[in-house]
């Protein structure tokens, strides 16, 4: 069974269609890219899926159940994690506070006991913990630990946002153009994190991406976009080759 389904599902704001009629399929495990000129849709398919949106039409499913009008709050707690095209992280706090910010969706233990300070709270406190150790030692960023975000190079920030996401413990994880910003060789090294988090963790992960490079290295399958409609969807190679798509970037943004 497919992990995730995108079944017809479109995005209006006002006059302008974002997303028309867009439908794909995920598989467990694997790496499903989305590639697509500037304002194709792409970030606009995460913000439904993360349900900041809600779809003008079509409908979303996740591990067989209909997402599409869940709460948007409820969407951690279901498994489905995302990092944004610009970072999203608290510059004043240190690298573990903000992982452990991204563990507040598991916070299952009630106003009352937490006002109380039981015994529950203190062994969510400790998983808590733990797991943000656990994705610091995974990520090999244990020398940041305590730093402010904001003395961080960006390069390394891009990590942490990876990071916060890993905390939610996804069995989908949204990344959006996970290389933006980042220089040749910190964006293979994003590349083995990708394969690492897909291979270790055994999270399905959906890519926004520009970088073609990135692309080709990590997914197995790519989806092209333009102006909100699919105009390919196939190996990277064959959506590369396509001559739509080729179309598609030479009137449009570069790839
Ligand atoms: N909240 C919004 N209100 C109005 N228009 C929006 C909104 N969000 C997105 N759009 C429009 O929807 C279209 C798709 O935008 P989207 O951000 O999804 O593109 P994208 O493929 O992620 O582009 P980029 O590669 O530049 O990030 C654009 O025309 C954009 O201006
Ligand atoms: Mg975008």
């Amino acid at each position: 069974m497919s992990i995730f389904v995108a079944d017809e599902i479109a995005m209006n704001f006002g006059g302008i269609r974002a997303v028309e009629g867009v439908s794909f399929a995920v598989e467990p495990g694997e790496v499903f890219s989305i590639i697509g000129p500037n304002g194709a849709g792409k970030t606009t398919i995460f913000n439904m899926i993360s349900r900041i949106y809600t779809p003008s039409a079509g409908r979303m499913m996740f591990d067989g159940a209909d997402i599409t009008n869940v709460p948007p709050h409820t969407i951690a707690s279901l498994g489905i994690a995302r990092t944004f095209q610009n970072i999203e992280l608290f510059a004043n706090a240190s690298l573990l506070q903000n992982l452990l910010i991204g563990r507040h969706c598991h916070s299952k233990v009630g106003l009352l006991a937490q006002l109380g300070f039981t015994s529950a709270v203190r062994d969510a406190e400790i998983a808590h913990r733990e797991k943000a150790e656990e994705v610091i030692e995974f990520l090999g960023v244990q020398r940041y630990r305590d730093q402010l975000i904001a003395n961080l190079p960006y390069g390394v920030r891009k990590v942490v946002e990876l990071g916060r996401a890993l905390c939610i413990e996804p069995r989908l994880l949204l990344l959006d153009e996970p290389s933006s910003g980042l220089n040749v060789e910190e964006t293979e090294e994003m590349g083995h994190w990708i394969g690492d988090i897909r291979r270790d963790l055994g999270v399905t992960i959906i890519m926004v991406e520009h970088d073609m490079k990135l692309v080709h290295m990590v997914s197995d399958r790519v989806l092209a976009l333009a102006s909100g409609r699919i105009l390919a969807l196939g190996t990277s190679s064959e959506v590369q080759n396509d001559p739509e798509v080729i179309r598609a970037y030479i009137g449009g943004a570069p790839a």
